[in-house]
């Protein structure tokens, strides 16, 4: 019996290793084919896949068999996700465990628990300077607990994911530590120089990701005599990605955490893997075989998990996270979609939408294979306003202009603005300037309140729901970050945090609020009225699978610079989705939703029959309807 269940397993990983061998050995033979060690690195990558896969539990097999079979699992109307700080939202991981029914009442179905693995002491980038990837942070609890967890979530079939970071370790990591003594095995798992020459002819084409706290991209430490690589943080060492070796350190880490129940891995800041000289050493093609290749690891021993890819950056840059040309449908299975999230707070300060209109119209296919975008409004990071001069240019607008007017006005320092927020890495040598806030202070709620200004604060209620209803509409993963449901603001208290006080996007990340959050059904304070209007959104989303991901997502011309419009492609007819920029009534032509598909008039959102007026549909202040 045991024989034939071993063999069995054997014959799955053999099925599952060919099936994915395409996407994989050509991968690694373009990355590391050079190396004098190469046929022994390949030996083995496949002795560790092999292992993993032996190592794996039981239950996570059938996962793994459930989701070959259902492979669109992520891609489905009943997704839906919330990000938070295990700290923050509930103390520990055991704490996680209470808040599962207060999670399942919101309607969500996947949950990103923000950095968990153990971080260096200190100021660690908010967990993002990792020294033990198979450890979990001790204030947090054990591995142990980290897997209770797993397994409540997986029975209430709630997706986990968690951070992986790729590009750097602390410099307190057991690797870092090694190098630092000079140990040349682990010196060549880090970018390492013995003078500053190679570090200055690099830094002539580098951006300084934070400026102001972390001016340069390299670090001298006098007393082991090296250069550093550190792109962010002076604590955290970009490692050298054309070292096999630390391909294969972070394969078996990641199985190692597949293995503890993840579902999903947020590889973060991928865009920096790889580094030329003469380039910004951002989204090089090396990094791209590199994640085809991670990715194929995972689909070979723990196929159930799929990756989310951390690439803040431009639209054209971004799209090839998600996979595009000989990397289509191989790649990320999620990726931030950044410009949604710009465009939506560019529009909401500009009361337009053509260039969101142009953006998300031109550089966006309808569809993506095997792959979607995690939507989002905020998150725990700053906003970059990462929009192009000739995208700025194409709507009669300077790019630096545009972008400098964003900045003012969600700082809050723009005559007439309705936004709270704080400057982030303002960068004099570029005109750079990042913003921090929460949802709901940047979209007026905390002015309002502060003016005792109740149609000001009805306002920004409505803006806050419009874009819920957008990232839930769109296509892709809606992600609601801890807070933006109850519509929390600004917590101005970390600047008396000495490890934080440097650091503003410290600002949008409060501790949950359990008092609101208690107080949820009750009363018609804004917690309670964004939290029902939150809820309703996603219900509606879970009860109209025409928002599967996988149907086409066609940007509209509405015609109406207060308005954005786009179409849902899906089998049964389109869904016209339409968003009101604006604080006035705007009027749309039946005829034009007629053109667009829509005939029976029916709002799948507020699911009512929507009212024509003499021909004319009539949208409220930031209104939203979803139109089928
Ligand atoms: C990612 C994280 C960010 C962190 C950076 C460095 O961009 O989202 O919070 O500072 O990576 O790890
Ligand atoms: C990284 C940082 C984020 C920043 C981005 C662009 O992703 O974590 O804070 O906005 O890089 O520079």
């Amino acid at each position: 019996m045991a024989k034939a269940a071993a063999s069995a397993d054997d014959e799955i990983f053999a099925l599952r290793l060919d099936r994915s061998a395409n996407d994989l050995w050509p991968m690694l033979d373009g990355l590391y084919g050079g190396h004098p060690d190469y046929a022994t690195f390949c030996t083995n990558l496949e002795k560790t896949l092999r292992k993993a896969w032996a190592a794996r539990p039981a239950d996570l097999k059938r996962l793994d068999l459930r989701r070959d079979l259902e492979p669109d699992w992520f891609q489905r109307a009943d997704m839906a996700g919330y990000v938070f700080y295990i700290d923050r939202f509930a103390g520990t991981l055991k704490g996680v465990l209470d808040k599962l029914d207060y999670l399942e009442d919101l309607g969500i179905s996947y949950v990103h628990l923000m950095p968990c693995l153990k971080p260096r002491p200190g100021d660690s980038d908010g967990g993002y300077s990792v020294m033990d990837y198979r450890q979990i942070n001790p204030a947090y609890g054990t591995m142990a607990e980290f897997e209770e967890v797993a397994t409540a979530l997986r029975a209430r079939g709630i997706s986990l994911c968690i951070d992986l970071v790729l590009n750097h370790t602390a410099k307190e990591h057991a690797w870092a530590k090694k190098a630092a003594k000079g140990d040349a095995r682990y010196q060549d798992y880090y970018l390492m120089f013995d003078t500053p020459d190679q570090p200055d002819a690099y830094a002539r084409s580098l951006v300084e990701v934070f400026p102001d706290h972390a001016p340069g991209n390299f670090t001298h430490y006098p007393d082991f005599g090296k250069w550093v690589w550190t792109t962010f943080n002076e604590h955290q060492w970009d490692l050298n990605w054309a070292n096999p070796k630390v391909f294969l350190e972070i394969v078996e880490v990641m199985l190692f955490l597949a293995n503890r129940g993840v579902d999903v891995l947020r590889l973060d800041a991928v865009a920096f893997m790889w580094k030329r000289l003469g380039t910004r050493c951002q989204s090089e093609p090396e990094v791209h075989m590199i994640l085809q290749a991670l990715r194929a690891c995972s689909r070979i021993a723990a196929p159930a998990v799929i990756h989310l890819e951390e690439a803040i950056v431009g639209p054209a840059e971004m799209l090839p996270y998600l996979g595009r040309g000989r990397h289509d449908g191989k790649e990320g299975n999620l990726a931030y979609h950044n410009s949604l999230m710009v465009q939506f707070w560019s529009s909401l300060a500009t009361r337009n939408t053509d260039l969101m209109t142009h953006v998300l119209g031109t550089h966006f296919p309808e569809t993506l294979r095997n792959a979607t975008y995690a939507t989002y409004i905020r998150c725990h990071d700053d906003i970059g306003w990462a929009v192009t001069d000739e995208d700025a240019a194409q709507k009669g607008l300077s790019g630096p202009g545009h972008r400098a007017f964003l900045s003012d006005f969600y700082e809050g320092i723009f005559p007439g603005t309705f936004a709270r927020g704080a400057l982030f890495q303002a960068n004099p040598a570029t005109g750079d300037k990042r913003i921090s806030g929460s949802f709901a202070s940047l979209a007026g709620l905390e002015q309002a309140i502060s003016h005792g200004d109740v149609s000001a604060e009805d306002l920004a209620i409505q803006r806050i729901l419009m874009g819920h209803a957008l990232i839930a509409a769109f296509g892709g993963i809606p992600l609601i970050y801890m807070g933006d449901e109850l519509a929390s603001l600004n917590d101005y208290g970390y600047r008396d945090v000495p490890d934080h006080a440097h650091d503003s996007r410290w600002l949008h990340r409060p501790r949950m609020d359990w008092y609101l959050a208690a107080e949820r059904h009750h009363g018609v304070g804004p917690a309670a009225r964004v939290f029902a209007g939150t809820k309703h959104i996603l219900a509606r989303r879970r009860a109209n699978p025409a928002l599967h991901a996988q149907n086409g997502t066609r940007i509209l011309d509405v015609g109406d610079s207060g308005l954005f419009a786009f179409a849902r492609l899906a089998p049964t007819g389109p869904v016209v989705c339409l968003f009101n920029f604006t604080e006035n009534w705007r009027p749309v032509a039946a005829d034009w939703l007629r053109a667009n598909g829509v005939s029976a008039l029916h709002d799948l959102l507020s699911d009512h029959p929507v009212e024509v007026t003499a021909g004319q549909i009539w949208l409220p202040p930031y209104a939203r309807a979803w139109i089928a």
